[in-house]
């Protein structure tokens, strides 16, 4: 349903992604992980055409994503939820209004301004905020919340406008462990009670291992592992974080290095 092929994106020279190809067949969570660098948030950056490709080729179903422009490219954009690091809520409105902001793109901008929003999209978001267990804050305002409890909001304003996936640049960067929880659980019942693709930019391993039914690994732009978590071997570990502290801090070396080396040989080359 979404294929990616021979995604490039070069900023004067750097190349943020590097000839990169992948596919993705049925909804499924998938998370990217690698160094800082590595081009996991130009690659989700592309998707969604915040970047734009230098060359390569996106599409989805029947959607050619990468030549789309103006009024289609916006209607891509609002066809895929983003939820970021830092929430991106508007601090000072209250909860629910933060939620239906998701929708915006489909309502006017006056109305919005003056929040008069339309009774069914008031319940729309009440309701999803009831699923994600955040609705006795709905009348707060965002930055009364704590972290995780901004991020959930963040992920109901994210559905608001029903995408067709939703792409996710570090989630849980900011998050205290518990929080971080909360939040991969999050956003995994999208993928299990929605079915929709979820893509999941992560930095450790550990977390995408948990959450994830697949894991692409990137480095300098280019994806060197793409497979199920469980067939990463510690080498293709080593080749994505670098044989630096973070392999053995932040990458989970321990759960990596108990894995049966004979799980190495399924690893798929790329
Ligand atoms: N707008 C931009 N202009 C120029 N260079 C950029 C821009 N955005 C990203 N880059 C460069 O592209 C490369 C990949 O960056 P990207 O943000 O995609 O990495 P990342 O894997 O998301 O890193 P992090 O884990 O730190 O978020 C980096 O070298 C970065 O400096
Ligand atoms: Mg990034």
């Amino acid at each position: 349903m979404l294929t990616i092929n021979s995604l490039t994106k070069n900023f004067g020279g750097n190349l943020a992604v590097n000839n990169v190809s992948l596919s993705v067949e049925s909804p499924q969570m998938i998370g990217i992980i690698g160094r800082s660098g590595a081009g996991k948030s130009t690659l989700l950056r592309m998707i969604n055409r915040l970047n734009d490709p230098t060359s390569g080729e996106i599409n989805y179903l029947d959607t050619a994503v990468h030549s789309l422009k103006g009024p289609e490219k916006r209607a891509w954009q609002a066809r895929c939820g983003m939820v970021f690091q830092q929430f991106n809520l508007v601090p000072r409105l209250d909860v629910v209004t933060n939620v239906m902001l998701g929708n915006l793109n489909k309502q006017s901008t006056f109305r919005a301004l003056f929040n008069l929003f339309p009774k069914e999209e008031v319940f729309r978001a009440i309701d999803l905020l009831e699923r994600f267990g955040i609705e006795e804050h709905m009348a707060k305002r965002a930055d009364q919340l704590s972290g995780g409890q901004q991020q959930r909001v963040a992920i109901c304003r994210a559905l608001m406008q029903n995408p067709d996936m939703v792409l996710a640049d570090e989630p849980i960067a900011s998050l205290d462990p518990m929080n971080a929880q909360t939040t991969m659980e999050a956003l995994r019942r999208i993928h299990d009670e929605d079915n929709k693709i979820v893509l999941c930019n992560l930095h450790t391993l550990d977390t995408a291992r948990t959450f994830c039914d697949r894991v692409i690994g990137m480095r300098d732009g280019r994806v060197v592992f793409d497979g199920p978590a469980n067939a990463l071997s510690t080498d293709v570990a080593r080749e994505i974080y670098g044989a630096d502290e973070n392999f053995s801090e932040t990458s989970t070396s321990t759960n990596i290095n108990a894995l049966p080396s004979d799980l190495s040989s399924t690893v798929k080359a790329v």
